[in-house]
């Protein structure tokens, strides 16, 4: 063995470093740079692989449910509590986004309610610390296409027409397949989809009535179903 330092060698615990040796050694430099080249290749590898897999015909996106910071239910809020969507979505009627809760808003109930609950402690610790959850998205349309719920919610189409049966959902799952083929589906013919305004906010969808022909045509008659294919109503 070669005694002494040696540009080869890495610095040993006791032995007394040259001033002028170099922080790594070179052995360590160039293990360092490949274990760098191949994170760079597992990382760009794996973007191209999800990103090949994400525009494959096969991917829709339906039962999406990611992990949320807090395993809220909305099967037990929206549907066993009977809260509505907008003490929570609060923007849903009036613009493009529904909205998310604040942390504040979760805290109305649980600043008395299941306070030491560990499921909980995220949102004490967003409140402490004036941070806020960090939601992750389900439901998500590429940036090419301009989608509006306030439209949508005053014409008449129910949130579980497109949600899927959220009073049911103890994990909020991704339903539909939201491409455009399944947007056109109702744009073509939204008439047999439409409810009264009393059953938008349903978190369960309302069962079926027979079939009232007057109201489907009433109806009918507020929508504007000549623009409804343009291409230019959904890509601006
Ligand atoms: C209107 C009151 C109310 C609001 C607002 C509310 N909750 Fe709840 N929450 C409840 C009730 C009631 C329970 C069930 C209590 C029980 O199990 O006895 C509950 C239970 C929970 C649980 C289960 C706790 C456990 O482990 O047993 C979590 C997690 C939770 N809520 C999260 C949230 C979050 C996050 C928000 C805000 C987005 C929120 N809640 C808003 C009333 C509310
Ligand atoms: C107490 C608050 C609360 C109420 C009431 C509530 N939600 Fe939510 N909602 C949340 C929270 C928190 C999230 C984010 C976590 C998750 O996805 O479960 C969410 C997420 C969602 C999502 C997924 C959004 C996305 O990322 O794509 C949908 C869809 C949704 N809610 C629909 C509804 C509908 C429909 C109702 C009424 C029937 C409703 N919510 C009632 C709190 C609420
Ligand atoms: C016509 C179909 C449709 C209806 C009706 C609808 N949504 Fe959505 N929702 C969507 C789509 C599509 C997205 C994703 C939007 C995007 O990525 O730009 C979405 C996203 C969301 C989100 C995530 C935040 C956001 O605004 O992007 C929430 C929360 C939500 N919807 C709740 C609701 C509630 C509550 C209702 C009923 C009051 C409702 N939605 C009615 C299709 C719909
Ligand atoms: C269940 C039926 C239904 C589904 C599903 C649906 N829509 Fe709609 N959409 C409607 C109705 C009804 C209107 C209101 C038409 C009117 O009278 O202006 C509308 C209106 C719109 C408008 C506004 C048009 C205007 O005149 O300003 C846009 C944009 C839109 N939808 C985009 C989408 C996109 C994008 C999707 C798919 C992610 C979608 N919609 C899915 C029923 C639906
Ligand atoms: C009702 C809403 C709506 C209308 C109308 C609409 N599109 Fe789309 N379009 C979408 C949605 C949602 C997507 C994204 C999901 C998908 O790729 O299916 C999309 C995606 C696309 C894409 C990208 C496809 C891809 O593989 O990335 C093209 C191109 C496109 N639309 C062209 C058109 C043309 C051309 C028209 C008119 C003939 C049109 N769209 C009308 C909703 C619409």
């Amino acid at each position: 063995m070669s005694p002494g330092p040696s540009s080869e060698e890495p610095n040993h615990a006791g032995d007394s470093p040259q001033p002028s040796e170099p922080l790594f050694s070179a052995r360590a430099t160039t293990l360092f740079r490949v274990a760098l080249g191949a994170a760079v290749l597992l990382v760009t590898g794996t973007g191209f692989m999800a990103s090949a897999y994400f525009h494959s015909s096969s991917w829709d996106g339906i039962g999406f449910a990611p992990a949320q910071p807090v395993p809220f239910s909305h099967k037990l809020h929206a549907g066993e509590l009977r809260m509505d969507c907008r003490n929570c979505h609060a923007t849903v009627e009036t613009s493009a986004f529904a909205g998310m809760p604040s942390t504040e808003t979760c805290l109305s109930c649980h600043s008395q309610l299941l306070t030491s609950a560990p499921t909980l402690q995220p949102v004490m610790a967003s409140d402490a610390h004036h941070v806020p959850l960090q939601w992750i998205r389900v439901t998500r349309l590429p940036d090419h296409v301009y989608f509006d719920h306030s439209i949508h919610v005053n014409k008449g189409v129910g949130c579980t027409s497109c949600h899927g049966e959220v009073g049911e959902m103890a994990v909020i799952a991704q339903r539909d397949p939201l491409t455009m083929r399944w947007c056109l589906d109702c744009h073509r013919n939204p008439g047999p989809r439409l409810r009264p305004s009393s059953e938008i906010f349903a978190a369960i969808s309302p069962v079926a009535r027979p079939h009232d022909p007057r109201e489907e045509l009433m109806r009918l008659d507020h929508i504007h179903l000549m623009n409804l294919t343009d291409c230019s109503t959904c890509h601006h």
